[in-house]
């Protein structure tokens, strides 16, 4: 069956020294509760090493916000998918709005991001989402189709098994105005069947599919209490040690 996840995006917050420490302190606080989900906090490449070494990573899944989409060479300023693993990461967000948005990813390019990231062995935590103009239009359910179609329904159903899906409304995310919980639903169950059409029920079944925008402590419960939401990409709210636990605790 698909697990529950919630998974922190810090983006590009933090120094090092910050990030270590918000990270023992996430770290400190699941010691302290039997969370009903898997908790995993995404952070900048040069976090990473730093951060595996003061986590528990029986309690805290550690991952990357991005990788390149090739394996190794003259690509200067790049962080291949070898890389990330040699540090202890175990995901990586892929096709992050942001990235789509401001570095030009598309779905070739991402094709190669996720591949590589299955090749070494890393969890995509692949992101997907509508602008509000599709949603206003009225297309958002079929540009979420074709987002998934196009980066990912050339792999396997064994590697498409691999895979955490985030549904983050592009409107939802940073802006304070988060999905409602229907919205969110009619989103995760569109996408099931999505897959359940391409890859069969029990594929679909067993693909966590998380929401992303503005999550927080006080509506991720009602989020979460969707059926076909299984936790949060939480962006904001997972700079705080505090408001992240309050939705970890949201299960
Ligand atoms: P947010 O970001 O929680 O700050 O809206 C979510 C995300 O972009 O992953």
């Amino acid at each position: 069956m698909r697990k529950n996840i919630v998974a922190g995006n810090w983006k590009m917050n933090t120094t090092l020294q910050e990030g270590v420490k918000l990270a023992k302190e996430v770290n400190e606080e699941l010691k302290k509760v039997t969370p009903k989900c898997e908790v995993v906090i995404c952070v900048p490449f040069t976090h990473l090493a730093s951060v595996n070494g003061v986590i528990d990573s029986n309690n805290l899944g550690l991952g990357a916000e991005n990788c390149a989409d090739h394996k190794s060479g003259a690509y200067t300023g790049e962080i291949s998918a070898a890389m990330v693993a040699s540090t202890g990461a175990t995901h990586v967000i892929l096709g992050h709005s942001e990235r789509r948005q401001y570095y030009g990813e598309n779905s070739e390019i991402l094709k190669e991001k996720v591949n590589l990231a299955l090749a070494n062995g890393l969890t995509p935590i692949f992101c997907i989402g509508e602008v509000l103009e599709q949603r206003e239009n009225g297309s958002y359910l079929e540009v979420v189709k074709a987002q998934i179609e196009e980066a990912l329904f050339g792999l396997s159903p064994e590697d498409f098994g691999k895979l955490i899906l985030a549904y983050e409304p592009v409107w939802a995310i940073g802006t304070g105005k988060t999905a409602t919980d229907d919205q969110a639903e009619e989103m995760h169950a569109f996408i099931r069947g999505v897959i359940a059409d391409k890859y069969g029920k029990e594929v679909a079944d067993n693909t966590s599919i998380l929401y992303g925008g503005s999550c927080k402590p006080t509506n991720a419960a009602a989020l979460f209490a969707k059926p076909n939401v299984d936790g949060g990409l939480i962006g904001g709210a997972s700079l705080d040690a505090e408001s992240f636990m309050g939705i970890v605790n949201a299960f």
